[in-house]
């Protein structure tokens, strides 16, 4: 039984009480070993619907750090796609097959990404001083299936990125945060929260500041990730 949840208060079949009873122990056993691996891997997501803006130029100068050490890398664009919000069906806890149920945007792709790779970067724009609606679409379904599947995400690195014009790029930080605390993911800073500041697409490349962060980010993840698969 999930901490904190209300004994016997939800009703059965629904979405609260499924989640209460799942067994706490799934996440242990959902520990991969890729005897098969060719390397390890970071995969990074650019919700923003700017192609080549600030928030891909940021994810760019951490991928490229990862790159040096050694790290395979690969960048999704999931920015200006359509996409549908998790709409509580619960049907993931049911077939537990490591999927969402609607099954016709990039949501089920990001999330084999995500399952199969040691470490995960998702990079989101200040929207309103929080991230923009692909993101939260793909923290909310992936984190759900990653749940309903035994803790798909268990144990693999996890970094925000944020681009932001003036304020609210911590709560953005804090909402991605959010998603890898809860998925038995180990989060990873850098020399300043993983922010870059400008407006117009290539703006970041003038935050000096912004871009060491990113590089100190990606450094950092290629660290951890040794120690932990070393
Ligand atoms: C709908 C919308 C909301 C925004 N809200 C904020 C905000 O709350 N705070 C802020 O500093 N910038 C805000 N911005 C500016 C963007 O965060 C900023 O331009 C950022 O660099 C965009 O990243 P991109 O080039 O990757 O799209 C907003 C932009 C848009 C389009």
């Amino acid at each position: 039984m999930l901490q904190g949840a209300g004994r016997g208060a939800e009703p059965p079949g629904s979405v609260a009480r499924i989640i209460r009873d799942h067994p706490a122990a799934a996440w242990v056993n959902s520990i991969w070993v890729r005897a098969d691996s060719p390397g390890m891997k970071v995969v990074a997501f650019n919700g923003s619907p700017r192609k080549g803006g600030n928030t891909e130029r940021l994810l760019r100068h951490a991928l490229s750090a990862l790159k040096e050490e050694g790290i395979r890398t690969e960048l999704v664009q999931i920015g200006g796609k359509k996409v549908h919000g998790c709409t509580a069906c619960g049907k993931c806890y049911e077939t537990r097959d490591r999927k969402c149920v609607i099954d016709n945007d990039f949501v089920n792709g990001c999330i084999e990404k995500m399952a199969e790779a040691d470490g995960m970067i998702l990079g989101s724009p200040t929207y309103f001083a929080d991230v923009s609606t692909e993101t939260k679409a793909l923290i909310d379904r992936a984190g759900f299936v990653g749940m309903a599947n035994g803790g798909l995400y268990a144990r693999k690195v996890g970094a925000a990125v944020v681009a932001v014009r003036r304020a609210g790029a911590i709560h953005v930080f804090d909402t991605i945060n959010h998603f890898f605390g809860i998925n038995c993911m180990f989060t990873v800073g850098s020399s300043y929260w993983n922010l870059g500041i400008g407006m117009n697409p290539g703006d970041v490349e003038q935050d000096g500041e912004g871009i060491r962060t990113m590089r100190n980010l990606g450094a950092n993840m290629a660290w951890i990730l040794r120690k932990i698969h070393g």
